[in-house]
Order: structure tokens, then C-alpha cells, then sequence
């Protein structure tokens, strides 16, 4: 019979290697008294802290002293006696989640980014896109003047995204799994989020093959669950438009979300940069596409059943005049219809 799955073993760094490189020449550069500032920009859970820890194993071979200081937390003494420079020794100064920093730090790093870098140094930031705050906008504005680097990190590819799935199940996984993984996106937070659902729900199975798949267990809530997660740093107005699209589907044109919220569509472009700069929705010419459908499934599951129904009436309508074929239209009102009545 099939068995149950237990947690895999302690696993690797997945898929960063050619960014991995590069912070290790830079670590390697400080040797030569050269200086350099990296800017580490990446969404919510797309392993900032998971790479700039993996410094460690390179700061040990070339003998270069290696700070992370996580945010918030650190004092503005505590930064300034850090970069003051230059470097005795060379070092490896990480400030992780730079915009949780308070204004006190921040204007500390603003002002050493007028000086530029410090020679024997190098200095990593790494911060989410969002939410904005004008004092760290000031301070990052102040680096990239100061020639800092920027680093986005992408997600992780599809063999990336299973390889860290088998790491963390310790066995090959399956094309139910897979299929699931897919939707994550390639954020290793919501892949790690997959796996634990699945295996909190027991949903896992391991075959006779040793391949590890999914079987007949609804884990629908679980999941759920580890997606909203993603959410929670969004503002509330930014979340309802979330909504509002995910009843569109995985991809939509912004007039139509501005009609179907009933806003201008200044207002809805407004609201959507900030999932833009979240890394919830990405533009593909004309249209927006969520980047995790995982992500817009929860939004959709989220919204009680008078709203869902009201809103596929009226996606219905918007469309139908916009032009969209019949069989989308009706699609909308046989899902109004599902979610029962108003
Ligand atoms: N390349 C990777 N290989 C394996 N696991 C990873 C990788 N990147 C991230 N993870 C795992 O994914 C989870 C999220 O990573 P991490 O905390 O580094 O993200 P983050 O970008 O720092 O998130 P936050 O926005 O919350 O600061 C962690 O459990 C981490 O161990
Ligand atoms: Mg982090």
C-alpha cells in the first residue's frame, strides 16, 4: 500500500547559483579593497534572506567578515558604526528588509550614499518592492546614484520550482503535485507552502515507485490559507480589486476590472501598481496576468457568495459589451448561477 510522506531532510539553495556567483565575486572583491553596494529587490518570499545567508559559506573561505542585520530592529548607531569606514578588515554588511527600517536608519544610509561606497566593503540591501515609503524611496534613489547594483531576484524556473518541491518531500514528486506547484509561480515561499499543505492535509502519497503524489484528499482550505499569507502586507483597497480581477480569471485587460468595479480607470490603474510592484499581477502588453494562479484562486475562494455572484453578472454584462465571445459571457452567468443566490 501507498505510504504517507514525512518532511524531507534539511535541503540546498535551489536555483540561485548565478546569482549566488556574483555576490561571491563582489565578497571576493572586498579583498582588493574594492567597494560595492547591491541593492537585493525580489517579492514577498522570493528568497532574499535564503540567499544573502548563503554568503556565509564564501565570507569563510576568503576570510571576510560577514554582518547580517536583519530589519527592523537595528538602531541608527548600530547601522553608523557598521559603515563607518573604511574597512579594517574586509566585510560583508547585510542589511535585510531595508524598508522596514526606521527613518532614524534610513537617513544614516542616505547620508553614507552621498559618500558612496566604502572601499573593502560590500554592502547588500535587500527590500521588497513594496509597500512604498517615501524615506526608503530617498535612500534607494541615493544608492543608485551612488552607482549601486541592482539584483532582482526572479522566480525560480519550472525544473527549480520541482527541484525545490523534491528536496522538501525527499522523494520525486508526481504530475498531480506538479501540476499544483505550477501555480505557485516559482516563489519558493508558496512552493514550500504547497508541499506543507498537502502534507498537513495528508494529502501526500508515495507510490510503490517512490514517486510522491497527491491523492484523493481535499486540501483546498490548507492551500488557500498559505496563499492569502502572501496577502497580508497588501492594502485592503488594493486587495477587494484583487477580488474583483480574480472573478475575470488568471488574466484580464484593466478597462474591463475598471468597469466591473465601477471605477475610473485612473483610479484602478492607481490601485494596481502597487500589486504591480508586489509582483501580484505582471503586465503582458494590454493585460494584466497573475503571476501565481494559486494566489488568485484563494482571492476568488475568498469572496463570500452574494459578491462572487453579483460580480460575475456583472463581468457578464461589461464583457458582453466590450465584445467578448458568447461562450465567455455565459460562462460568467453559469458561475453567477453556482454561487447561489445573491
Ligand atoms: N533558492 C532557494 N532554495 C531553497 N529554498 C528557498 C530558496 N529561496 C527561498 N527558499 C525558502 O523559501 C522560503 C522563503 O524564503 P526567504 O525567507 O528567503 O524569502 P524572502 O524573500 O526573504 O521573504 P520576505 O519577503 O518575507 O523577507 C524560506 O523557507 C526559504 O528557506
Ligand atoms: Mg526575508
Amino acid at each position: 500500500m501507498d505510504e504517507p510522506v514525512e518532511a524531507g531532510q534539511p535541503f540546498p539553495l535551489v536555483g540561485r547559483g548565478a546569482e549566488l556567483d556574483d555576490l561571491d565575486r563582489l565578497l571576493a572583491a572586498t579583498t582588493v579593497r574594492e567597494g560595492t553596494v547591491v541593492l537585493l529587490e525580489g517579492e514577498a518570499g522570493i528568497g532574499r534572506t535564503r540567499l544573502v545567508e548563503a554568503l556565509a559559506h564564501g565570507a569563510d573561505v576568503l576570510d571576510v567578515d560577514l554582518v547580517v542585520l536583519p530589519f527592523p530592529g537595528p538602531t541608527a548607531a548600530q547601522v553608523d558604526g557598521l559603515l563607518d569606514g573604511p574597512a579594517p578588515h574586509p566585510r560583508a554588511v547585510v542589511l535585510d528588509d531595508v524598508h522596514l527600517a526606521d527613518d532614524a536608519c534610513l537617513d544614516v544610509l542616505t547620508r553614507y550614499a552621498h559618500a558612496g561606497p566604502v572601499p573593502g566593503m560590500l554592502l547588500v540591501l535587500t527590500e521588497r518592492p513594496v509597500p512604498h515609503r517615501d524615506a526608503v524611496q530617498r535612500m534607494v534613489v541615493a544608492w543608485v546614484r551612488a552607482g549601486a547594483r541592482n539584483v532582482e531576484l526572479r522566480p525560480l524556473t519550472p525544473a527549480a520550482t520541482v527541484e525545490l518541491a523534491e528536496q522538501l518531500v525527499g522523494h520525486p514528486v508526481g504530475p498531480l503535485l506538479r501540476g499544483v506547484l505550477s501555480t505557485a509561480g516559482g516563489n519558493p515561499r508558496l512552493v514550500t507552502a504547497v508541499v506543507q499543505a498537502a502534507r498537513h492535509a495528508g494529502a501526500l502519497r508515495r507510490r510503490e515507485d517512490g514517486v510522491v503524489d497527491l491523492h484523493g484528499v481535499d486540501w483546498q482550505d490548507e492551500l488557500d490559507d498559505a496563499a492569502r499569507a502572501h496577502l497580508a502586507d497588501l492594502d485592503p483597497d488594493v486587495l477587494v480589486l484583487l477580488s474583483q480581477a480574480a472573478v475575470l480569471g488568471p488574466s484580464f485587460v484593466v478597462p474591463d476590472l475598471a468597469a466591473l468595479a465601477a471605477q475610473p480607470l485612473t483610479d484602478c490603474w492607481r490601485t494596481l501598481r502597487h500589486a504591480l510592484a508586489a509582483g501580484i499581477v505582471a503586465a503582458r502588453g494590454d493585460r494584466l496576468v497573475f503571476r501565481h494562479d494559486l494566489v488568485r484562486t484563494a482571492l476568488y475562494a475568498g469572496l463570500d457568495e452574494g459578491t462572487r455572484r453579483r460580480l460575475h453578472i456583472r463581468a457578464a454584462s461589461t464583457l458582453g459589451e466590450a465584445g467578448a465571445p458568447s461562450h465567455v459571457v455565459a460562462g460568467h452567468l453559469e458561475r453567477a448561477q453556482a454561487a447561489g443566490p445573491a
